[in-house]
């Protein structure tokens, strides 16, 4: 694979085909860093539910940048690089906690919860010798702000002056959806992560592929939480950056289908669970939708598979690596037996999940697959057309190529 130029001419066939180049060249990688998540895109940062007091932080990525989300005393919501603006250390390492202010461990460089540099450790030297120059000035060396947008409690960040605000980036289908589920103080009731050994856009492909569901997901199809067969819409907002797409399992009618009769090589409908109570759920929402993958370009995921609710979050390590964040969610005025139901079916998604498990193996089946491949090698995205709008239609890449729409934009490729 060609690993030295940022600069080639996309296929003439527009976001129908992507080329292999994407998931692998370190040039393109080092390009996505300043153009696409220090571009103007919102990044997923965390949950009002997840800093409630004064105080509080939480570290997340925008990219491969380290963040810091905090809480003020004033109640206002932050984000900054955690970088410390001496000589670059970490500032913070606790994934999670509690500060008055943040100490940098390495020379004690201290911050307020703003990210205003307040003290430095021996700025006047000792006895008068040594220290920090007399025109040194701390409000010159805070740290690295984002702008911060907060929408139903989910917080977003970005390093650019040129994002729009939040609800115009979201537009009016992505958020009415997020609205849905971000409908009352949510809390956390687990997390977990994932290290993969491949680029993170394909995951980002994946969580917007409803083709592959049912098929390679043998517990989708054998025990009928989500089919082709049931009434469902893949939905992408007018920029065709975001998507939707969900599923009403109360609606499954798979006579004449190819899930009749076991077609699929995955289906299995002749399996019983031994202990069905994974399958347990109740109807949460009126609307009947009983799954839902929402993605928020360019890299977050807002879930919910039966009672599951949750947020997938991908940050790249490297051209070849990324790492997803998974945090899942209840509400705060659940009954102790929907958080137990919620747990429960968590066993369906994450790193050893029956469903999701499969979606691991495969980013990194696509990976090795596209090493060594011809320069000019690409892949097909061409189900449904090349549309990139909502449709009834699940059998459709039309999420995918809204995906290397919104990529194409902001990379200038
Ligand atoms: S690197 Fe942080 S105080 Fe020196
Ligand atoms: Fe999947």
């Amino acid at each position: 694979m060609p690993k030295s130029s940022t600069v080639f001419t996309w296929p003439e066939q527009g976001v129908t085909r992507v080329p292999y180049r994407v998931y692998d060249d370190p040039a393109i990688f080092e390009r996505e860093q300043s153009l696409l998540f220090r571009g103007p895109t919102w990044n997923y940062l965390g949950l009002d539910c997840e800093i409630p007091g004064a105080g509080d932080y939480k570290l997340n990525f925008v990219g491969a940048t380290p963040v810091i989300l905090c809480r003020d005393e004033n109640g206002e919501v932050h984000a900054m690089v955690n970088r410390c603006a001496h000589r670059g250390s970490l500032l913070c390492i606790e994934k999670q906690g509690n500060r008055e202010q943040f100490s940098c461990v390495y020379h004690n460089w201290s911050y307020n919860l703003r990210g205003d540099l307040t003290s430095v450790a021996f700025k006047r030297g000792v006895r008068g010798k040594g220290g920090m120059p007399a025109d040194f000035d701390n409000a010159k060396h805070g740290l690295e702000r984002l702008r911060v947008a907060s929408f139903n409690g989910i917080h977003f960040g970005t390093f650019s002056a040129a994002t729009p605000p939040i609800e115009q980036y979201l537009g009016p289908v992505m958020s009415a959806y997020l609205k849905r589920a971000y409908n009352r103080p949510m809390k956390v009731i687990g997390a977990h992560s994932q290290y993969l050994k491949n680029n993170w856009k394909l995951v980002m492909e994946n969580v917007r592929d409803p083709y592959h569901a049912s098929i390679l997901h043998l517990f989708f199809g054998s025990f009928g939480l989500s089919r082709q067969t049931m009434k469902g819409e893949a939905l992408l907002d007018d920029s065709g950056w975001h998507h939707i797409v969900y599923t009403k399992r109360g609606t499954d009618d798979i006579r004449g289908s190819e899930y009749e009769g076991n077609k699929l090589p995955n289906m299995k409908s002749h399996l019983k669970l031994n202990d069905p109570k994974i399958l347990e759920e109740w109807p949460e929402f009126p609307d009947g939708i009983t799954n839902m993958v929402q993605t928020v370009f360019p890299a977050v995921t807002f879930q919910q598979i039966s009672n599951c609710l949750g947020v997938r979050h991908i940050v790249p390590r490297g051209p070849h690596e990324c790492e997803w964040f998974w945090t899942l969610l209840g509400y705060e005025d659940d009954e102790p037996w929907q958080t137990k139901i919620r747990a429960r079916q968590a066993n369906l998604i994450g790193p050893a999940g029956f469903i999701s498990l499969e979606d691991g193996a495969v980013t990194n089946f696509v990976q090795r697959g596209i090493q060594g491949g011809k320069p000019d090698a690409m892949a097909v995205v061409e189900l449904g057309g090349s549309s990139i709008a909502s449709g009834e239609d699940r059998v459709t890449e039309a999420p995918i190529r809204g995906f290397w729409k919104g990529y194409r934009e902001v990379m200038g490729i």
